[in-house]
C-alpha cells in the first residue's frame, strides 16, 4: 500500500528532525501549532498527512471535515488523542512510534520514585523559601521495600529491572504475561487483591481503556498499606483523583507523583486541589521530554511516513 504524500501538517512541537526528513525527501510540511478546532479543520483541508504528540485532538469532527487526509502519526507511545474508529471509518491510517520515549518514561518514573522517599521536591523548595528544616524531610530507604508495577509492558518492565539495583522487591500484574515470564525479569506475578496489602509504592503503566480506568480507586486505596505511595507516568484517569486525594487527606496514602492527569492542563478544582497537596509531586506530562525520546520519535514517525508513501523501504506497511 502506498500514499502520494503531496503535503503534511506538523500541528504539534515535534522536534524539527521530522519536518526536515520529510523535506529531505521531497514531501513539503508545514508547521502550525496551537490551532483552534475551526482553524485545524479549515488547515486540515490542504494536507493528506496530520503529524501530531498530545495536545492536537483528532475527533471524529475533525476527521469527518478533513477530506484529503489519509495518514495521520502520532510522534509518542500511545494514540489516545486520536479517534481511531472514525479514522477507521474513513480509511485513514493511524501510526504511532511505540517504544521511541520508554527510557525516557521510566527514567522520570525511576526519578520520581527516590524523590518521594526522599521529600526532595519539598526540601528543595522549602530551601528556595529561605528555610532550613532536616527534621520535617527525613524519609525512607527504598531498599527492602517493595514496589508494585501494574502493567508489565515496556516502561514497567524497565522501571522493574532500575528499582531493583535500589534493593526494592518487585511485584507485578500483568494479564498478559505468565508468572514465569515475570520472574525471568526479577518480578513477583499476583493479583491485585494480593497486592494491595504488600506494596509500599505502586507505579502504573497500563494503556487507559475501560478495564484500568480508576484503577486506582477509594476501594483500592483502602485495601492498600497505610503510607502507600502512588505513582502515574501512564495517563491521567488510571487513577481516581478524588479518591487519592482524599486517602491523602486522611493521612492514608503517603504521598504521590503524578504526570498526567485526566484533563491537561488541569483545570479542574479536585485535580488543582491534588497538585497543590503537600505530599504530591506534580510535573506538567514530561514523561517522553527528553532530547533523545523526542529526537527518536520524530524520526520514526517521519520514516514511518516516507515508507507509506514508497519513499523509503525501511519499514514495509
Ligand atoms: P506497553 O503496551 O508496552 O505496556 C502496557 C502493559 O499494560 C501491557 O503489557 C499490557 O498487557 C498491560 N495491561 C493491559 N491491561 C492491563 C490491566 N488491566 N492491568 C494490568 N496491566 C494491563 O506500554 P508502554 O509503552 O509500557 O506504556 C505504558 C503507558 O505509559 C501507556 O499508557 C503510555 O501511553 C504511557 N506513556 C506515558 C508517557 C508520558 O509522557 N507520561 C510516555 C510514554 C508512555
Ligand atoms: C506518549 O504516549 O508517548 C506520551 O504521552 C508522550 C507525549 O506526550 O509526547
Amino acid at each position: 500500500m502506498s500514499i502520494n504524500l503531496r503535503s503534511v501538517l506538523i500541528s504539534d512541537p515535534v522536534d524539527n528532525l521530522c519536518a526536515d526528513l520529510l523535506i529531505s525527501h521531497g514531501v513539503p510540511v508545514t508547521t502550525k501549532y496551537k490551532l483552534s478546532k475551526d482553524e485545524l479543520i479549515q488547515e486540515i483541508l490542504k494536507h493528506d498527512g496530520l503529524i501530531v504528540r498530545s495536545e492536537t485532538k483528532v475527533t471524529a469532527e475533525i476527521l469527518a471535515a478533513a477530506s484529503n487526509l489519509r495518514v495521520v502519526g502520532r510522534a509518542g507511545t500511545g494514540v489516545d488523542n486520536i479517534d481511531l474508529q472514525a479514522a477507521t471509518r474513513k480509511g485513514i491510517v493511524v501510526l504511532n512510534t511505540p517504544g521511541g520515549n520508554s527510557i525516557s518514561a521510566c527514567e522520570l518514573t525511576c526519578a520520581l520514585i527516590s524523590a518521594l522517599a526522599r521529600n526532595v521536591s519539598q526540601a528543595a523548595q522549602s530551601m528556595k523559601e529561605g528555610r532550613w528544616d532536616r527534621k520535617l524531610f527525613s524519609g525512607y530507604e527504598l531498599s527492602g521495600k517493595t514496589l508494585a508495577v501494574l502493567g508489565f509492558g515496556r516502561i514497567g518492565r524497565e522501571v522493574s529491572h532500575r528499582m531493583q539495583s535500589f534493593g526494592m522487591k518487585i511485584i507485578c500484574f500483568d494479564p498478559m504475561l505468565s508468572a514465569e515470564d515475570t520472574k525471568k525479569i526479577g518480578a513477583t506475578k499476583m493479583s491485585l487483591n494480593e497486592i494491595w496489602p504488600i506494596a509500599d509504592y505502586i507505579t502504573v503503566h497500563t494503556p487507559l481503556i475501560p478495564q484500568t480506568r480508576n484503577l486506582i480507586n477509594a476501594t483500592t486505596l483502602s485495601s492498600c498499606k497505610k503510607g502507600v505511595k502512588i505513582i502515574n507516568v501512564a495517563r491521567g484517569g488510571i487513577v481516581d483523583e478524588e479518591a487519592l486525594l482524599q486517602s491523602l487527606k486522611s493521612g492514608h496514602c503517603g504521598g504521590a507523583a503524578l504526570d498526567v492527569f485526566l484533563e491537561e492542563p488541569p483545570k479542574n478544582p479536585i485535580t488543582l486541589e491534588l497538585i497543590q497537596h503537600p505530599k504530591v509531586i506534580a510535573t506538567p506530562h514530561l514523561g517522553a521530554s527528553t532530547a533523545e525520546a523526542q529526537e527518536r520519535v520524530a524520526v520514526e514517525i517521519a520514516e514511518q511516513f516516507l515508507a507509506i508513501s514508497g519513499t523509503s523501504n525501511k519499514y514495509s506497511v
